[in-house]
């Protein structure tokens, strides 16, 4: 009889363990949605509104004390924040997803936890957990969350800074914690903190930073992310938890060569991350369209940063960019959605895009063409070529090349009428006879003529 019950158990930890493992997703499979998302909204809010300084670094490069920074906390209100009016205007904007700093360097946490009184219910006139209300208001919109979490903590004792600051042991409570070792105490914490945010909001997505400050193995970034997985079996991660990230994060550079995998570029709309009212070096919306557009192009994604200011609101040159881009995204859904990374250099003076199915190839001119349009080393027939956004349809020739030799020639295409040139960035949809084969030799002579 012992053995039976003996193997009883035995056989329901088997089954057990065997469902455990079907029902891991892959991170292929975690990364689906990302990579189709095109678009996400970064959200810098904190303090540093308040004198509208450097997020956290104000603090490090030793431009404010500790203490002095610490007070914009009395002027930090959310009074007019409306986490939907916002998470409307993202999806307005046609973007997927957001990331919200729910801690930043400096240690201010957004949401209650329990684990430090540096939290913005406690310390600030806002009063209350400001995270949960915006995991609502994306997920009403159908929008993916993301939590951006700071791994390094300026504030937590246990974590050794550069700059002079005061004991903030009082901050954290850590009762029944003195056989620890320091390092083992900030563990348990920011463990803590991240587990606080996995079980009450379930985010799609760990946007983590600051991981360049401690290794791998003091980060315990293996047993980390398995631990986020098991809380959250679908979430991602951004690439800044050492080599665990699902997803490579480029940040403010665009990258000149493709990168390899998922990827998402991170971009301010001026040169700073939070509400920084001097900083009036805003890019033109131009530029940020353009970017938009070798990011897609390139199979990533743009995280656009807004730094909403301390009562929540967005500045109006924020919003203006927000709402441009979401124009253009809108007039090009086509070629935006439901496509995937263009063609290899070589094919077409810009960047490309190419529908998921292969039948179409979209072209995006930055500039007015002269003459006319060239596409090179396309094998397949065309059907159709029109301006995406308008009804007009360009006829087009094929010149050169030596067909009989699978050697395709130059695709000459009509020049778009002036009025269907848009203003920032012109899409032209290339519809081909089945699916796309490209020449790409280095060409030969032609050996039967
Ligand atoms: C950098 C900065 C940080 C900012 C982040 C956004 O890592 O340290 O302040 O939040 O970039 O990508």
């Amino acid at each position: 009889m012992k053995n039976f019950i003996a193997i009883l158990i035995l056989l329901f930890f088997i089954t057990n363990q065997i469902d455990a493992q079907e029902t891991k997703l892959t991170k292929e499979e975690r990364l689906e949605w990302f990579k189709d998302a095109k678009l996400g909204i970064f959200i810098h809010w904190g303090y540093y509104g308040v004198k509208g300084i450097g997020e956290s670094w104000s603090m490090y490069h030793k431009k404010i004390s500790y203490e002095d920074y610490m007070s914009q906390g009395k002027g930090f209100t959310a009074e007019n924040y409306n986490p939907e009016e916002w998470a409307k205007l993202f999806k307005k904007v046609g973007a997927r997803y957001a990331v919200l700093t729910t801690k930043h360097h400096d240690g201010v946490a957004l949401w209650d936890t329990e684990l430090s009184k540096l939290n913005v219910k406690e310390k600030t006139p806002a009063k209350r957990n400001l995270v949960k209300p915006f995991v609502q208001a994306l997920r009403n919109q159908d929008l993916k969350v993301g939590l951006y979490y700071s791994l390094c903590d300026w504030s937590h004792p246990d974590f050794d800074v550069v700059f002079p600051r005061p004991n903030t042991k009082k901050e954290y409570p850590q009762k029944g914690q003195r056989s620890l070792s320091k390092w083992q105490r900030f563990v348990k914490f920011y463990k803590g903190q991240l587990k606080e945010l996995s079980d009450a909001y379930h985010p799609d997505l760990y946007w983590f930073d600051g991981d360049w400050e401690k290794s791998s193995e003091q980060w315990r970034a293996q047993s980390l992310k398995d631990s986020l997985l098991a809380w959250n079996p679908k979430t991602i991660v951004n690439s800044r938890l050492k080599t665990y990230g699902d997803y490579s994060t480029p940040e403010q550079g665009i990258p000149v060569v493709r990168p390899n995998g998922a990827w998402e570029f991170c971009m301010t709309m001026n040169d700073s991350w939070g509400y920084y009212p001097t900083d009036t070096n805003y890019k033109p919306v131009s530029q940020i369209i353009r970017t938009f557009v070798e990011v897609i192009a390139s199979g990533g994604n743009l995280l656009l940063n807004i730094g909403p200011k301390p009562d929540g609101t967005i500045a109006i040159e924020q919003e203006i960019r927000l709402l441009a881009l979401g124009e253009w995204i809108k007039k090009h859904e086509k070629a935006v959605f439901n496509t995937k990374a263009g063609l290899p250099y070589g094919h077409f003076y810009g960047p490309t895009l190419l529908s998921k199915d292969d039948s179409k190839i979209y072209l995006c001119l930055f500039d007015s063409p002269k003459n006319y349009i060239s596409l090179k080393g396309i094998q397949n027939k065309v059907k159709s070529i029109n301006v995406v956004g308008s009804n007009q349809q360009l006829s087009f020739e094929r010149n050169g090349g030596a067909a009989w030799n699978n050697i395709p020639g130059i695709l000459r295409i009509e020049i778009p009428k002036k009025e269907n040139l848009d203003s920032n960035v012109t899409v032209i949809e290339v519809e081909l006879e089945n699916t796309l084969k490209l020449y790409r030799g280095h060409g030969n002579a032609v050996e039967l003529n």
